[in-house]
């Protein structure tokens, strides 16, 4: 089916968020074939995307859920995944947020030797598991590298034996040990790499019955950056599970936690040209969108490709395309190279699947943008665009 972007936006309004099924599905099964081992689990995180169309077809994939927060624990509830499909992931979380988690019957992984203390006395005698920060990071801005001496996640590798001292005084029992080192990893060594640490930190903890390796996976969004090769990391990441279970001699699972790989190349975020302006030395597009509906190159400076799809084969022109919130830093792309753009043109800013509608706001009182899934069906509204009332 042939869709033009121009009549999808006068359909459903600009700017819209578009996704596309099929690429969805296809990155499911990429992700849950990488690694040619049983008990093998992939657990979205659904942080990336949340939306309950979304996580519906996540569901059918036979991925579980990485949730952070007890509201996303009761949205993936929602949307049909079972409490044991969910693993509880949350950093410098309340008391009454892990207990009611826990309530729901989603089991926890605590990032600190006090909240792990403070489990045991909500929950004596649970199962819990305990995030480790390997001292290995990575990611593609410093404000994603969770990993590592600068960062606020996990327990220190090292400190495992107080952990485990702390959970036979509060009467818990570890059954497994988790990391996430960062997010937009491109470079399957590091992964190795940290995967080899935590798994001699599990050796040391008697009762696991699993080890989950985070997500971070990385995409390529720019011409020239490096692709991920999955099946390769797949079956290295393979061997080492394989001498883990032998060394220890336990049936042990394991888990990766993905988001951006998910969900990130199905997304589009349409956007109308409102102002072009020739300024002596540089050429602003303006456009109906901003920061407010997608953070990610104002936050990080990321690139995202950007394609006018109105006219496509319009000399080329360096420009600047930027949003319309009222903040200099609202910068969608400096200096890009984009078919000469006037007034009404749509622009297409993709891979914005993971992390574009999840972090929009409502800044500058501006509604976020409606959603739609195209299917085998055709185009389907999967959220609608917020007014005035919801604002
Ligand atoms: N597991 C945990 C515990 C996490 O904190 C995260 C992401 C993931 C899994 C999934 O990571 P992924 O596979 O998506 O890289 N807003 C940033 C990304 C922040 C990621 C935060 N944690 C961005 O737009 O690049």
């Amino acid at each position: 089916m042939t869709l033009v972007p121009g009549d999808l936006l006068a359909q459903f309004g600009s700017p819209l968020y578009v996704y596309d099924e099929a690429e969805l599905r296809h990155r499911c099964r990429a992700i849950r074939d990488a690694v040619p081992l049983s008990d093998v689990d992939v657990l979205y995180a659904m942080k990336a995307n949340a939306n309950p169309a979304l996580l519906q077809i996540v569901r059918e994939e036979g991925l579980g859920i990485d949730a952070v927060s007890l509201g996303e624990v009761r949205r993936a509830l929602r949307c049909g995944f079972s409490a044991d499909r969910i693993s509880f992931n949350g950093n410098n979380v309340g008391d009454s947020e892990m207990s009611a988690v826990r309530k729901a019957g989603v089991h926890v992984t605590v990032d600190s030797l006090s909240q792990l203390a403070r489990f045991g006395r909500l929950a004596p005698g649970a199962r819990v598991a305990i995030r480790i920060n390997p001292d290995i990071g990575d990611g593609h801005h410093d404000h994603v590298i969770t990993g590592g001496p600068a960062s606020k996640f996990g327990i220190e590798h090292r400190r495992v034996g107080e952990a485990l001292d702390v959970a036979t005084r509060a009467g818990l029992v570890i059954d497994g040990v988790q990391h996430h080192i960062g997010s937009g990893v491109l470079d399957a060594e590091v992964f190795l790499k940290a995967m080899d640490v935590l798994l001699s930190v599990a050796a040391r903890v008697p009762d696991h019955r699993f080890v989950d390796f985070g997500g971070g996976f990385g995409v390529p969004y720019a011409p020239g950056d490096a692709t991920l090769d999955l099946m390769g990391f797949g079956a290295r990441a393979a061997e080492l599970m394989i001498a883990h279970r032998e060394a220890t001699g336990r049936d042990v699972g394991f888990r990766f936690e993905p988001g951006r790989l998910v969900v990130a190349t199905c997304g589009t975020l349409y956007v109308t040209v409102t102002a072009v302006k020739r300024h002596q030395q540089q050429v602003w597009v303006g456009t109906d969108s901003g920061f407010n509906h997608l953070l990610r190159p104002a936050l990080y400076g990321s690139y995202h490709a950007i394609e006018n799809v109105t006219s496509p084969d319009g000399p080329l022109e360096t420009v600047n395309v930027a949003g319309n919130v009222c903040e200099a830093g609202d910068v969608f792309a400096r200096e890009r190279s984009l078919p000469r753009c006037r007034d009404g043109d749509v622009l297409a800013i993709r891979d914005t699947g993971a992390y574009g509608w999840s972090m929009a706001s409502t800044y500058n009182l501006r509604a976020r943008p409606a959603e739609v899934l195209i299917g085998e069906g055709g185009p389907q509204l999967i959220r609608p665009r917020e007014d005035e009332e919801d604002l």
